[in-house]
């Protein structure tokens, strides 16, 4: 998989070269490039905002140097995805759904976002998607395009060590948060591993983590289990 980034803070994305992004592009399974939108302006002051048509506070981020930039890094085969506040909600399978794609652009906006006739613009030749991280507000796309990408990168086949540890997770297919999860000492401060877990008893320990995981997705997540 190929992942450009644009932004005018690419050094947020240096987070990457960390951790497992980083093992996938030594593996040669991903290449990540970030690039700066100012490299895509032409006036002398690089300019990437201006004042907003209509009126109201904040600045607007100008259609030109976006327009540039993804005629510049975008391929026939890639989605554009643009982090913002006001894009449909990203879930685990928007993860699963992005991995098995080619080519990721993430268009990371600031201040009150993007002239939308970029978006409009992009639409008529690539696929594009408006994309939230949930119901708060960023500064600005990078930080949820760093964690959209951890998200889809660590579902590229391939990618994971141990690719067992993706099957019984949050939010996998059966709906529920995951169990609650123990290591050594079987005591600690007083306060003991459950025996279930200690008794080599497979079974019993399967039935109590779909106990302990649907425990705690209706104390937590009511809005999952359908029961709110
Ligand atoms: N940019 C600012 N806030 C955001 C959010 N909640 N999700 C994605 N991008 C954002």
């Amino acid at each position: 998989m190929r992942i450009d980034v644009i932004s005018i803070f690419p050094a947020y994305l240096d987070a990457l070269q960390l951790s497992l992004a980083g093992k996938a592009q030594a593996a040669g399974l991903l290449e990540i490039a970030a690039h700066d939108l100012r490299e895509f302006t032409r006036d002398k002051h690089r300019s990437v905002d201006d004042t907003p048509y209509g009126g109201g506070a904040g600045m607007v981020m100008k259609p030109e140097p976006w327009g540039e930039a993804l005629d510049t890094v975008t391929t026939d085969e890639a989605v554009i995805i643009v982090p913002t506040p006001s894009g449909e909600v990203f879930t685990q399978r928007t993860a699963e759904r992005l991995s098995g794609e080619r080519h990721l652009v993430f268009a990371c906006g600031r201040y009150e976002g993007i002239d939308q006739r970029v978006m409009d613009h992009a639409a008529t030749r690539w696929r594009v998607e408006e994309i939230s991280l949930g119901d708060f507000v960023l500064n600005g796309g990078e930080v949820a395009a760093l964690a959209m990408i951890e998200a889809v990168v660590r579902l590229i086949p391939g990618f994971m060590s141990n690719p067992e540890s993706l099957v019984e997770e949050s939010h996998g297919d059966d709906g529920l948060l995951e169990y609650p999860v123990y290591t050594k000492p079987a005591s600690w401060r007083e306060l003991d591993v459950p025996d279930v877990l200690l008794s080599g008893n497979h079974a019993a320990i399967a039935a109590w983590r779909r106990e302990k995981a649907v425990e705690r997705t209706q104390d937590r997540r009511p809005d999952l289990t359908g029961e709110m």
